[in-house]
């Protein structure tokens, strides 16, 4: 009996081997370990008609084949699994050579965005840095910071969106919330442009909006005047707008400058001589700008008695509708494909 088992052990490892799919591997392990009629399994039966003495040592050697075929047989098994695996996914994988099939429509820049885009290559060609800030800000980096202390009347022209559990925290007003961060941040000298989304509690209509984009910028360095100010902003509205475009400075009020001005260019659609967009004048307000205030340099912990500096900030939307024609700026984040196709 002991030789029968050898000899069962010895064709079933032969047979394995040779088992070429998972079908065959199935039906050979039916051939031997089936419960009714399984050649091993019959053999196993025959067991128990063996005197005790023999069923000790034929006994273990049986277990010992039996172990030895199933082992065999799941080794085997996932062998097969996993060419069969390999084949099919060889047979789903792609073909790289094919053509593509045409796109139906392309996707593209938002008109803010190519602004802004064009805008951040201008002034990294001037060797400013672009920055980030939160729009949820403290009360302190957009207000306080930059001379606007607690009750100072020009918090109301600015009201916004605030934290009812954190009063302290509100969606931030205008991108001077960055001015602080940036000087505290990198110090003197300094070059940065922030763009960025703002927000205000505004009611809106054609050329107001509750959220909209600036793009500030902050120079600090030693000896700089406001003719360098005047410098680079003319270089943009001219990089923006074409070279025949003129700029004017107005006085203005900021608290966060001294002096502070409204920078005008010559009408882009009426090119000066006086049109319904603005109002006549031929002129047309984009950006805030002036000479930062001590106070404003000091909270950036920088020496005010060594280093001066400018900033000014761009309403982004305004920038976009003027150079587009736009007349309506709800239109910009309205997400009307109509619209937006045009770009
Ligand atoms: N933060 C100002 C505004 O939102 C614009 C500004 C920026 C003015 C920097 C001067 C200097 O109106």
């Amino acid at each position: 009996m002991l030789e029968q088992f050898i000899k069962i052990k010895n064709s079933a490892l032969a047979e394995i081997q040779s088992v070429k799919n998972s079908a065959e591997l199935e039906a050979l392990e039916n051939k031997l370990l089936g419960r009714k009629n399984g050649e091993l399994t019959n053999l196993l039966k025959g067991l128990k008609d063996l005197s005790s003495e023999e069923k000790k040592s034929v006994g273990q050697a049986a277990n010992d084949v039996k172990q030895t075929i199933e082992s065999a047989m799941a080794e085997k098994k996932s062998e097969l699994a996993r060419a069969e695996w390999v084949k099919s996914s060889e047979k789903e994988s792609m073909d790289v050579t094919q053509p593509a099939l045409p796109s139906k429509s392309r996707g593209h820049f938002h008109p803010i965005t190519l602004v802004q885009n064009k805008l951040e290559d201008l002034f990294a060609s001037m060797g400013f840095m672009v920055l980030d800030g939160p729009e949820l800000e403290s009360d302190y980096y957009n207000f306080t910071a930059v001379n606007i202390p607690e009750n100072h009347p020009a918090r109301d022209t600015q009201d916004t969106f605030y934290i009812k559990k954190h009063p302290n925290w509100l969606m931030r007003t205008q991108t001077s919330s960055v001015q602080v961060r940036a000087m505290q941040k990198y110090g003197a000298p300094l070059r940065a442009i922030v763009p960025g989304r703002c927000f205000r509690n505004e009611s809106t209509d054609a050329r107001h909006e509750h959220t909209l984009y600036q793009i500030e910028g902050v120079v600090i360095d030693s000896g700089i005047n406001f003719g360098n100010m005047k410098a680079v902003l003319e270089q943009v509205v001219k990089n923006l707008y074409g070279a025949e475009t003129k700029l004017r400075l107005r006085p203005k009020y900021y608290p966060f400058v001294e002096p502070g001005v409204n920078g005008e260019i010559t009408c882009v659609l009426c090119q000066g001589k006086g049109c319904r967009v603005c109002k006549q004048s031929g002129w047309l307000e984009i950006f805030g700008a002036g000479l930062i205030h001590p106070n404003v340099i000091k909270e950036g912990g920088i020496d005010a008695k060594k280093y001066q500096g400018f900033a000014f900030g761009f309403g982004l939307d305004r920038l976009v509708m003027l150079k587009y024609g736009i007349d309506e700026i709800r239109v910009l984040k309205s997400g009307e494909m109509k619209f937006l196709e045009q770009f």
